[in-house]
């Protein structure tokens, strides 16, 4: 990772990379994947079923709510008002933050590290809200707006943190989307049809762009070897069948998709691998980008 001339980039890179974060790192995963061990499970929090990761679509809920109350603490006669929005809030944060401990227990250890301090963040922010409901109640309006405030203060900083994960760290970002960009256009011819393994993922490139084959007797599959989610290779995967359907798993963290059109059948990803469109000439394997 490229170190930043930015300060607050250098405390992220710093974050990145601090090895001693790695067994509190460890021990939550741990937890996490214990607590959410089914894959039905897993799939609903990733957002397979949205086609969309789900933890970025829930946290505007309690940004939202939380940014409004900030505006209304400012403004004389709203307290009623912001107490409610920073219930629903607080109330949405939980399951905003299980959705992310589900995305988190599938990444790279760099991406781990912010994202433990994103969590931790976050949870300092619900924990500086639920304070300030408590203290609001019992009449103490300032000092619930100081708790309020100093909430919304450790979202932001949360929120930043998140930001970088995507944006800068690429996580739950579809990692095949420049396929289309990259690959020639037009047939390419990829070897032999004969000298395919039967049943077995491999591997061919054209012009630097990875392909997974999976040949079963005469029919072959061609997905984009590159997986959506972290880039792991596919062709290392294995093979399996999923409601009849011939799939492959992604042998870093489980995605699994279908051959017969890429899409996603089990997460962590959302984004469906891209399938390319196949023809035999002479007994030489051709594919092209889909029309
Ligand atoms: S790289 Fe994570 S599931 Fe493929």
């Amino acid at each position: 990772m490229p170190i930043s001339t930015a300060p607050v980039d250098n405390v992220v890179d710093r974050i990145e990379n601090a090895g001693p974060l790695d067994p509190v790192v460890k021990a939550v995963k741990s937890v996490v994947t214990a607590l959410l061990k089914p894959q039905a499970v897993r799939d609903a929090l990733h957002g397979v079923w949205l086609g969309h990761p789900l933890h970025p679509v829930l946290t505007d809920v309690p940004i939202g709510t939380w940014s409004a109350a900030a505006i209304l603490d400012a403004v004389p006669g709203t307290g009623p008002a912001a107490s409610t929005l920073i219930a629903i809030g607080c109330a949405s944060a939980v399951p905003t933050a299980v959705s992310g401990w589900a995305d988190w227990s599938q990444l790279h250890p760099p991406q781990q590290r912010v994202g433990l301090v994103h969590a931790a963040a976050n949870v300092t922010g619900l924990g500086l809200y639920t304070a300030s409901l408590l203290a609001r109640a019992k009449g103490h309006t300032l000092r619930g707006k100081a708790l309020a405030y100093a909430g919304f203060g450790a979202v932001m900083a949360g929120g930043y943190l998140g930001g970088h994960l995507v944006f800068r760290q690429a996580a739950g970002t579809n990692h095949v989307a420049d396929t289309l960009d990259l690959f020639p256009s037009g047939w390419q011819e990829i070897g032999r049809f004969d000298d395919l393994p039967d049943g077995a993922p491999t591997k061919r490139t054209v012009e630097g762009v990875d392909l997974l084959v999976v040949r079963r007797g005469q029919h072959v599959d061609v997905l984009t070897n590159r997986c959506s989610h972290l880039s792991g290779p596919l062709s290392d995967g294995s093979f399996t069948v999923e409601g009849g359907q011939g799939c492959i798993v992604c042998p870093w963290h489980g995605s699994t998709f279908r051959l017969a059109d890429g899409a996603v059948v089990h997460g962590p990803t959302t984004s469906p691998q891209l399938r390319f469109e196949t023809r035999v000439v002479n007994g030489a394997l051709e594919v092209r980008l889909p029309a």
